[in-house]
């Protein structure tokens, strides 16, 4: 039944959050775009004054015990010969006009990513983020010196994980300094213990004995020698990843593309002119960023012009603690929390996580590809990542610098709602999971 957009507008609506249909490989079940959920009307919730068919006030319980038989005869309906559901999870909150579902598209096999990270409430985040969005598959997870010492790092990690449930990702300890610069830490920004201070269990897990450059050595020529290539997301400091391509520059043929969070066009936070993850190790930025370019690699900057738009209300964090287990949820909404805390805010950033949406829902990004510099010698400006906006088809002969060798892709906007909405969904979509 057809439903007029005024009257759309005035029904309830209730979300399915997780409804996700895999993709046989003989086509979609769905047209759907290729990044993004798609919405489409489901049929039997149409009331005009809003109220469901039968009258009923629209209660979360009574809309999720409704949304679940919908989700349930839908994917009967929908579904081919070798698809297959991988979760239904209920409905989410208040139900302005009409009642939708969601459809993710997930390609037959998902993609193949590797986080870099130097955990870290906002890299916590993101792991969460990686390790359960069911479009992703979170082969490796290495570990570097920066928000924290590098132990802190690997522990944190490894606490993101097993309350993820995913006691099957490696991980590795990797650089526990900087190249050149002393090793500091940024735990006035993410507590005693890096990641909050939660007082969260140990974790039982324990990292592998390989070096995180070995580790990543291994998982990209084994991706090369099966024929893929992995999506490398260094949210932290690029020390491993310059060791790991000046080492290394084999493994290029095993990685597709690097979206890493860090640098900016416009101003710093650890410096005024500085990002913290080029800041703390400015010569493991400049050989990353020279290396990929030696080894077309593409590289997308996601820095700090996009990194503190996508948010999460502290009224939404405290939904998913809700769910409570010690699970991908609960710890998620207690990271959001500790940040609203922190800083008086009542919202906060997904911070390093808005890299992995950049991965799985590249459309979200307003980027152009634009040459860059990292300045190494700056007394004010050391860290700095020099964007050149300047319009390259003017007369810059007079330029002494002349145009930089490596060129990126920068965000320079963001779809922050979408990208909020991507992280809460699949995390509260995981729930308690473990
Ligand atoms: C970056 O620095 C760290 O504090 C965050 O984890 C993020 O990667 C932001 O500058
Ligand atoms: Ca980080």
């Amino acid at each position: 039944m057809a439903t007029s957009p005024e009257a759309q507008a005035a029904v309830p609506r209730a979300v399915v959050e997780g409804l996700v249909v895999e993709v046989p490989p003989t086509g979609p079940v769905v047209e759907v775009p290729p990044t993004g959920p798609v919405v489409t009307d489901v049929p039997g919730w149409e009331g005009p004054d809003g109220e469901g068919p039968d009258g009923e006030a629209p209660v979360e319980q009574e809309a999720r015990s409704r949304v679940a038989a919908v989700a349930t005869a839908i994917t009967a309906r929908d579904r081919r010969p070798g698809s297959r559901v991988l979760g239904v999870s209920g409905t989410r909150r208040p139900y302005p006009p009409h009642l939708w579902r969601y459809v993710d598209r997930v390609p037959p096999t998902a993609r193949p990513v590797v986080l870099d990270v130097d955990t870290g409430v906002d890299d916590a985040c993101a792991l969460l983020l990686a390790a359960t969005h069911p479009a992703l598959q979170l082969r490796a997870v290495t570990c570097v010196g920066g928000n924290a010492p590098v132990d802190d790092v690997v522990r944190n990690t490894l606490t993101v994980l097993e309350a993820a449930g995913r006691s099957d990702v490696p991980v590795a300890r990797g650089a526990e300094r900087p190249l050149l610069e002393h090793p500091t830490d940024a735990r006035h920004v993410h507590g005693e213990d890096g990641m909050g201070d939660l007082g969260w269990p140990a974790p039982t897990l324990r990292p592998e004995p390989r070096h995180a450059v070995e580790l990543l050595r291994d998982t990209c020529m084994a991706a090369a020698d099966a024929g893929e290539q992995v999506t490398l997301v260094p949210t932290a400091p690029l020390t491993n990843i310059a060791l790991l391509l000046r080492t290394y520059p084999a493994t290029a043929r095993g990685i597709a593309e690097i979206v890493f969070m860090g640098g900016a066009a416009q101003s710093g936070n650890a410096t005024a002119s500085a990002e913290f993850n080029v800041f703390h190790d400015p010569e493991a930025a400049a050989i990353a960023l020279d290396a990929a370019a030696d080894l077309a690699i593409p590289v997308t900057m996601y820095g700090l012009d996009v990194f503190y738009d996508p948010v999460v209300a502290a009224a939404e964090a405290d939904e998913l603690v809700a769910v409570g287990g010690r699970g991908a949820a609960e710890l998620a909404g207690r990271l959001i929390q500790f940040q609203c805390e922190r800083f008086g805010r009542d919202a906060a950033t997904i911070g390093d996580a808005g890299a992995v949406c950049a991965v799985l829902d590249p459309g979200g990004l307003t980027t152009q590809v634009l040459p860059i510099r990292v300045e190494l010698a700056g007394r004010w400006s050391r860290g700095r990542t020099i964007v050149d906006r300047r319009d390259w088809s003017g007369d810059l002969s007079h330029d002494p610098h002349g145009e930089p060798p490596v060129r990126v892709r920068v965000a320079l906007g963001v779809a922050h709602e979408r990208y909020s909405a991507l992280w809460r969904d699949t995390i509260l979509s995981a729930g308690a999971t473990r």
